[in-house]
């Protein structure tokens, strides 16, 4: 089992220390602004999370939490507000953002250099074409991380299946697995003899939002298994929703050489690089070197 959380917590023990130098030698503290629009329970858990997690770590939180009704010029003039704000380094708009507004054109107006979750198009062609300066999305990098101390710092040759196209997740993960050297294939709704698709892979990361999709005879023996998948599901005979992943970890755990749970296995990687993403854009911005980038 590969325990998500111990490893942000070392992650998150890193960034803390980082940002405690920052302050001293440099009189910088990064700053990080979250905007929530709307009440959607599991958005406002991330972002109470995201916030307790950036004080935690000597950071400046800001929460902006806008009413389901508020207009795209009004997001779009808050955004505008937070990219001239100094104090404000990393900018996080939650998505989902409700129907009647524009996701693309809110990502585009976030200055390129505050996009902490990466999604700004300028970020998404650095991050395809190889530049360093481009920041990349917070969940597939914590998936990265995760593989990277699995193999031993070498992905290079590895067979990696993608399961899932998103822009948040499945298709930066690719970009950052072709840039480890892996072979990869994104996998998703219209492709053919997934279980046997999977069954070549040394790497599996499950990204659809189905529930216990990933089956055991998908898997290679020894391969390992990244879940991203967060579904709430109620069980007939059982009291509570429960939680589980994209992969039917009861079963995949016996065949895999090693699995993320969930929860406990992605989630706090997401956030922890998150925060990590705020203290290297704080530097980029004002010119000081960063330990962690
Ligand atoms: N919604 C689900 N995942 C994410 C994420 O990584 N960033 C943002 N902004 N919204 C999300």
């Amino acid at each position: 089992m590969i325990d998500g959380k111990a490893t942000a917590l070392r992650l998150r023990l890193q960034v803390g220390a980082e940002v405690s130098r920052l302050v001293a030698e440099h009189n910088l503290q990064p700053g990080l602004a979250v905007v929530l629009v709307g009440e959607d329970p599991a958005s406002e858990l991330y972002v109470r999370n995201k916030g307790r997690q950036t004080v935690e770590a000597g950071m400046l939180s800001r929460e902006h939490k806008l009413a389901a009704t508020v207009t795209e010029e009004q997001l779009l003039m808050l955004v505008g507000q937070l990219n001239d704000d100094p104090m404000v380094h990393g900018i996080l708009v939650q998505l989902p953002l409700p129907e009647h507004i524009d996701e693309q054109r809110v990502l585009r107006t976030i200055n390129p250099a505050k996009d902490v979750d990466g999604f700004h198009p300028v970020n998404v062609g650095g991050l395809a074409t190889g530049d360093p300066a481009a920041l990349a999305p917070c969940t597939p990098v914590g998936c990265l991380l995760m593989l990277i101390e699995q193999f031993d710092g070498d992905l290079s040759g590895k067979n990696a299946v993608i399961i899932g196209r998103s822009n948040i997740v499945g298709k930066p993960m690719a970009q950052l697995l072709l840039k480890e050297s892996s072979t990869v294939t994104i996998a998703h709704s219209r492709t053919r003899d997934l279980p046997g698709i999977c069954r070549g892979a040394d790497i599996v990361v499950a990204a659809v939002g189905r529930p216990e999709m990933v089956r055991s005879d998908w898997i290679k023996p020894g391969a390992v298994v990244i879940d991203v998948g967060i579904n709430r599901i109620q069980r007939e005979g059982e009291e509570k929703a429960k939680l589980v992943g994209d992969v039917a970890f009861d079963e995949v755990v016996k065949v895999a050489g090693a699995i993320t749970p969930v929860p406990g296995g992605v989630g706090p990687m997401t956030i922890a690089c998150l925060l990590r993403n705020t203290v290297v854009a704080a530097c980029r911005q004002v010119g000081v070197v960063c330990e962690l980038d």
